[in-house]
């Protein structure tokens, strides 16, 4: 039987200290051989809590963060980097301003390449992944249609980077941020399912009751294309990191 591990917490703080405990001591250990670690890391306000604490580590404790390279899930297509609303902001505001990391170890798929090149960033993105030597650690949150990364309902277990058209739910989601359904991008450039499942350790973050049903279908549902989550099953080497809302509907 597949099954895929989960940790319950009394609140997000505590699971964020917990994993970035765990991220830290990657670090300092792959630092200690001389060594990269190459984290995949996610947006949206699920890893806020997890970002304040690597900060925290940083600026308090010294964590240095001179040898990690980054690679990003997702990006909208059709943003400027500095639109307030790109990833690339996002993450430069909410980590990467605040950390020693080198620029030239940050990477994000593009919001402004051309229809044309699409497919050659993406496959540019797989191999500079591999070329890292592959994601030690994949940072997820899930959203209400159950994707990981931006992969969308009917998203296969063996898909790659890619640009993916967004399902109105996420849309939705994501109007508010936007100011309104209009102003949100139809189309992202996403890792596939199979390159989050390559990492060697993959940590899923779910906060509140919101996410309580989605959380439950993922965890304890059948394996299925309509929840690219529900893929994490047959990782091995996943650990969900849920507070008691997230967790509240789990058998
Ligand atoms: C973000 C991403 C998405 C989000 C998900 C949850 O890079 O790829 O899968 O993790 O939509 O979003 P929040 O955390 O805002 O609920």
């Amino acid at each position: 039987m597949n099954s895929v591990s989960f940790r319950v917490f009394d609140s997000s703080d505590d699971a964020a200290r917990e994993l970035a405990a765990e991220v830290a001591e990657l670090i300092r250990s792959r630092a200690a051989e001389g060594r990269n670690a190459v984290l995949g890391l996610a947006t949206g306000n699920t890893p806020l809590p997890f970002y304040r604490e690597l900060i925290r580590l940083h600026q308090e404790e010294g964590l240095s963060f001179g040898n990690v390279i980054t690679f990003n899930l997702d990006e909208y297509l059709g943003l400027e980097r500095d639109h307030p609303e790109s990833y690339w902001t996002f993450m430069h505001r909410n980590l990467f301003d605040h950390l020693d990391i080198a620029p030239d170890n940050v990477n994000l798929p593009s919001g402004t390449v051309a229809d044309s090149e699409v497919a050659a960033h993406c496959a540019a993105y797989e191999d500079a992944i591999r070329e890292a030597g592959g994601l030690d650690f994949q940072l997820l949150g899930i959203g209400r249609t159950g994707h990981i990364g931006f992969n969308e309902p009917g998203s296969e277990k063996n898909s790659i980077t890619r640009r993916v058209h967004l399902d109105p739910v996420t849309r939705a989601d994501a109007a508010p941020a936007f100011g309104g359904l209009d102003n949100v991008p139809t189309y992202a450039i996403t890792m596939g399912c199979a390159t989050i499942l390559s990492a060697k350790r993959i940590a899923l973050l779910a906060w509140g009751d919101k996410k309580a049903s989605i959380v439950k279908a993922a965890i304890e549902g059948p394996i299925t294309d309509q929840i690219s989550a529900s893929f994490l099953q047959e990782h091995g080497n996943t650990t969900y990191f849920l507070d008691r809302g997230a967790a509240s509907l789990l058998a």
